[in-house]
């Protein structure tokens, strides 16, 4: 009798499981509503049933729409390989009835400006409609993200590959949603930046600010003045042989980034933080005697001589160059930092660099330190540091990019053991870089007069692909979703079991990320490698 109870038990025990499995194996496409996407969309309505993307379904764009041809073909790239299907983009005059995912531009729906989309989901198709490519592109990242995480292998997996049925509605609360990457004090090649541009444009942000000069290294090539790179950039934190991207090289960033919609901010920190340039370029210092390049990590030593024309004949060199190799609208001047500029020798050189940046056909963001110069609506500061610089720029009418040192620095250590990054600004776990809002962290500062956010990577401590993935992972979608996703709409206890869906995706994309405790990480599901 016992033995035979048991025997049932184990039974029905094992019938458990195997119900349980097969509702884990397939819940990403039972309920639209439960998906565990990052940044949280304004609205998703779910509806019965799923659409399946088979070897049959087509990537359709109308023959009006031919801009289309590029983000329907990203879609394509991003399914073939986990599916083995080879999709190529269908162009056609006819609406497509069923087995399709439909990319389309219309004008149709409210709210959704440059960057939203809705995502319309049956059982016969899939409708992704926008008012632009970059809408489109941007749901392409929600796609992604509702079919199983194994679509991210790069090798064939099993599918199915369901979506479930149902619309979402979305766009973003920022316009400006942003990660910096530190490439003076540790230089990263171009694979390493492609790379880190794939990451932030999966959560759907859409500016890279690259630090492209400071004390340890100078790393775009200026033609007029090639110094800057033969001496400048030879050098790194540490003393390693550092390194540069070439205009051809830095070209080539620019428009891989611009195919994911993401703009490339290029920052020439000054007038601190200048000693490279300092190094390579004798007459920019007092008496012509260039400094010797540095490879320390202290900060706030070095100056450009704000009283010498010569300067100035550098600078507008300088822009001019950097401004032709920049389609977005912004070159940032640094300003951080100036310790050993006097202030009244401060003050009106940022306003001389803001003339030349506009005289170049480019709005000026600086530091928060930038606000004590008169400074033009159309230029933008960035507060890390100090609020009552940054409320001085919003007294002074212009926008603020909200980037916190400790909230928002991708370099700020987790906890105190954490072997890489700094803590200057504090220990920055998962949820306090997540838990703040933009919109009323500083007193003063209101919605309306931010422009967005960015999450900051200084690179003093890491020096390869996987160190600054251990830092990015797993704050920057929380950042992601900062800029997206208005603080109504947020809460810890919430978005960190959707961060917990992600580990899946960060384990098959292969993505070195520190694994917090304070996240309730899931990584059950089987994927074949
Ligand atoms: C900064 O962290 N010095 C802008």
């Amino acid at each position: 009798m016992k033995t035979t109870l048991s025997g049932f038990t184990a039974i029905l025990k094992s019938l458990f499981l195997m119900l349980a499995f097969s509702a884990a194996t397939t819940t990403m496409a039972t309920d639209l509503a439960k998906s565990a996407l990052i940044p949280k969309p304004v609205s998703v309505k779910s509806a019965a049933g799923f659409f399946e993307i088979k070897s049959s379904t087509v990537i359709q764009i109308s023959d009006q729409h031919p801009e289309l041809v590029p983000v329907a073909q990203y879609l394509a790239n991003q399914l073939n390989p986990a599916t083995g299907y080879n999709f190529s983009v269908k162009v056609s005059a006819e609406a497509p009835v069923a087995d399709a995912i439909l990319l389309e531009i219309t004008d149709t729906i409210g709210k959704l400006g440059q960057e939203g989309y809705q995502l319309h989901i049956t059982k016969e198709m899939a409708r992704i409609s926008a008012n632009t490519p970059e809408g489109i592109f941007r749901a392409i990242q929600t796609v992604r993200q509702l079919l199983p995480a194994s679509i991210e292998s790069n090798k064939q997996q099993k599918g199915p590959w369901n979506m479930a049925a149902g619309t979402i509605t979305d766009y973003p609360s920022y316009t400006y949603r942003g990660a910096m990457l530190d490439v003076a004090r540790h230089f990263f090649g171009v694979e390493d930046v492609k790379r880190f541009i794939d990451l932030i444009a999966m959560y759907k942000m859409n500016v890279l600010h690259l630090h492209l000069a400071d004390d340890q290294g100078w790393r775009i090539e200026i033609k007029s003045w090639p110094a800057l790179t033969e001496i400048g950039s030879t050098t790194q934190v540490g003393g390693g042989k550092g390194g540069y991207y070439t205009q051809e090289e830095y070209k080539g960033l620019v428009q891989y980034a611009a195919d994911r919609f993401i703009t490339i901010v290029p920052e020439i920190d000054m007038p601190g933080h200048t000693n490279a340039a300092l190094a390579s370029i004798p007459e920019l210092n007092p008496d012509n005697i260039p400094t010797k390049l540095y490879t320390g990590m202290k900060v706030g030593f070095s100056t450009l001589q704000t009283n010498k024309e010569f300067t100035y004949q550098f600078l507008n060199d300088l822009f001019r160059e950097l401004a032709a190799l920049t389609p977005g609208p912004y070159l940032h001047v640094g300003g951080d930092e100036s310790h050993v500029t006097k202030k009244e020798d401060y003050i009106p050189f940022i306003e001389r660099v803001q003339e030349i940046v506009n005289a170049n056909g480019k709005q000026m963001i600086g530091w928060d330190e930038t606000t004590q110069s008169a400074l033009k609506p159309s230029s933008v500061a960035q507060y890390w540091s100090k609020a009552e610089n940054a409320t001085r720029g919003v007294e002074k009418g212009v926008k603020i990019i909200m980037s916190p040192a400790a909230k928002a620095y991708l370099d700020m250590k987790y906890h105190p053991k954490t072997k890489l990054g700094l803590h200057w600004a504090g220990y920055i776990e998962v949820d306090a870089g997540y838990k703040w809002d933009p919109a009323t962290l500083v007193p003063g500062i209101k919605k309306e007069n931010i422009l967005g956010i960015e999450a900051p990577l200084w690179s003093e401590t890491v020096t390869n692909i996987r160190e600054i993935e251990s830092l990015l992972f797993p704050r920057l979608p929380g950042y992601a979703e900062i800029g997206w996703t208005t603080g109504s709409q947020r809460s810890w206890e919430e978005y960190k079991h959707r961060l917990g869906e992600q580990a899946e995706r960060f384990k098959i994309m292969g993505i070195n990320y520190y694994p917090s405790v304070k996240v309730p990480w899931k990584t059950t599901k089987q994927v074949q490698h």
